[in-house]
Formats: C-alpha cells, sequence, structure tokens
C-alpha cells in the first residue's frame, strides 16, 4: 500500500469512529424499509439514485470503496449479492456488523482501490462507487479495473467531487463570510502538496482533483460507454451557492 494510502486508510478507520456522515450504517429499520420500498441510495451526498439506473442490472454487486454500511445493505436487503471492497477496516467491521444484525450473507474485503482488485474477471454485473476517488493520485488504472471485473452488459454507477472545490481553501467552502479566492491550481495534488510544505491534517487526510478528462475520458478509455449523469451538491458549502459540486455517471460495458 503507497504511504499516502495508508494514511487515508487510518483516517477513514478515526472517522468511522466520530460517525461522520459517509460512516453510519444502516439501522434496521432503513434496512427493513429498504427491502419494502424502491432501492434508495446515493453515489453523491443530496441526489439517489435514480431508479431507471438498475433496471436489466444483474444479481452480483461490488461495492467500490463503499465501506461503512450504506449502499450494500440496501442493495442486500433488494436481494442482490454484494461484495465491498474498501481499505478502512472499521468501515468494513460497520459493514459486516449491518450484515450480522440482518442475516445475510456479503463478502468484505480490506484493499486498496489503486491496485489489482482481488476478483477474477467478469465477476461481477454492477458495481456501485461513491464518492472516494478523491482520494487516490491516478484513476485510470482503477477504471480499467473496474472494467475488467465486470461482466459484458454490466453497468457502473460512479460519484466524484466537482474538481473545483479543490481550487479554494477549505475555510473559504465552510463559511459564507470568508471570501472565495482561487488559491490552488487545478488538478490538486495533496500529496505534492505535502512534499512541499503543506501541513497534512486528519480533517482532510491526502486528496486528489482530477480533470474531467480523468473521470469522463478515462471511463471512456477503459472501454466503458456513458448512459446517463447527473450533478449535485450539498448543504451549506459556500460554493454549492454558484456551481454544482459533485457529478455522477452509469457507465456500460457492452
Ligand atoms: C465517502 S466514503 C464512501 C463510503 C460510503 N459507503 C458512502 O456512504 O457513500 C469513501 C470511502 O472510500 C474508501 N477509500 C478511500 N481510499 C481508498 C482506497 N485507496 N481503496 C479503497 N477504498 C478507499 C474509504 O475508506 C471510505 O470508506
Amino acid at each position: 500500500m503507497r504511504d499516502y494510502v495508508a494514511y487515508n486508510s487510518q483516517m477513514w478507520d478515526a472517522w468511522n469512529e466520530e460517525r461522520n456522515p459517509w460512516t453510519r450504517p444502516l439501522t434496521t429499520e432503513q434496512f427493513q424499509r429498504a427491502k419494502e420500498g424502491p432501492i434508495e441510495i446515493i453515489l453523491t451526498p443530496m441526489k439517489t439514485v435514480p431508479l431507471s439506473w438498475f433496471s436489466g442490472a444483474g444479481r452480483d454487486v461490488l461495492g467500490l470503496a463503499s465501506g461503512g454500511g450504506q449502499q450494500g445493505p440496501v442493495m442486500a436487503a433488494r436481494g442482490y449479492r454484494v461484495a465491498i471492497l474498501d481499505n478502512a477496516m472499521r468501515q468494513l467491521q460497520s459493514e459486516r456488523m449491518v450484515a450480522e444484525r440482518e442475516r445475510y450473507p456479503m463478502l468484505a474485503l480490506q484493499a486498496d482501490m489503486t491496485q489489482p482488485f482481488p476478483f477474477k474477471d467478469e465477476s461481477f454485473d454492477l458495481i456501485i462507487h461513491p464518492v472516494a476517488n478523491c482520494y487516490i493520485e491516478d484513476l485510470q488504472p482503477t477504471w480499467n479495473e473496474c472494467y475488467r471485473v465486470l461482466r459484458h452488459g454490466g453497468f457502473m454507477m460512479a460519484g466524484w467531487a466537482n474538481p473545483i472545490i479543490y481550487m479554494f481553501d477549505d475555510g473559504a467552502l465552510e463559511n459564507r463570510d470568508v471570501p472565495l479566492v482561487a488559491r490552488h491550481k487545478l488538478p490538486y495534488n495533496g500529496r505534492k502538496e505535502v512534499e512541499k510544505g503543506a501541513e497534512l491534517s486528519q480533517d482532510t487526510g491526502y486528496q486528489f482533483s482530477h480533470t474531467w478528462e480523468a473521470q469522463i475520458g478515462g471511463q471512456l478509455k477503459a472501454g466503458f460507454l456513458l448512459k446517463d449523469f447527473y450533478e449535485d451538491t450539498e448543504p451549506d458549502n459556500h460554493l454549492g451557492d454558484y456551481t454544482s459540486l459533485y457529478a455522477a455517471s452509469l457507465a456500460v460495458k457492452l
């Protein structure tokens, strides 16, 4: 595991203990509702994934960097077979905790998504990849692995952060009284910033912005075709007054 990946993994363990919004596992009530209602999962902070995105999807689902007990349990409640790959141990523990409590089988694997995935070719029908690739430096190997482990006719749903977020200091994003001043050249590379002397903080860890070319072009380069796309925002973000802050795509492996 690369050093920055190991740092981020420990940081996510700590965030899991603090129960930030991306680490709160489904409750029993939510699991019961998921069994009865339509599929409601998110890839980005606010919008739920359109129901049409699930039509025609087979049963074998990979939750990529989606540990924590959110998307996985919803899919399991709807009868999908779920495997979760995440590199934070506590995020996987939450995932297992829900599975044991609700008595469904699932696979939770600790692995780094920048490395070859521990799965055979064409193992899955659907990949669910919520916002997480801001924690890795180079997207292409990950998109290529997604393509490899997906079956033909399978789908990949992915969310990511609008790179423009990284142009501004967190203080300005979090506080409407602080002017939004462009401070960082894009693509932002947290690892290089730390090497140049920037402070490394457990509040953010190592983060990376990616160009639209790396996000969308990278999926196409891996072999996917894009079927659909939406943008999203998040509450209480100063920049959100001016632009969308997140994006999500549905890609298919023909
Ligand atoms: C924003 S959370 C998304 C998870 C969550 N289930 C949700 O509610 O959408 C990002 C996840 O990416 C994982 N992650 C970060 N870097 C990773 C890497 N290199 N390999 C695998 N997982 C990674 C973190 O551990 C964390 O669980």
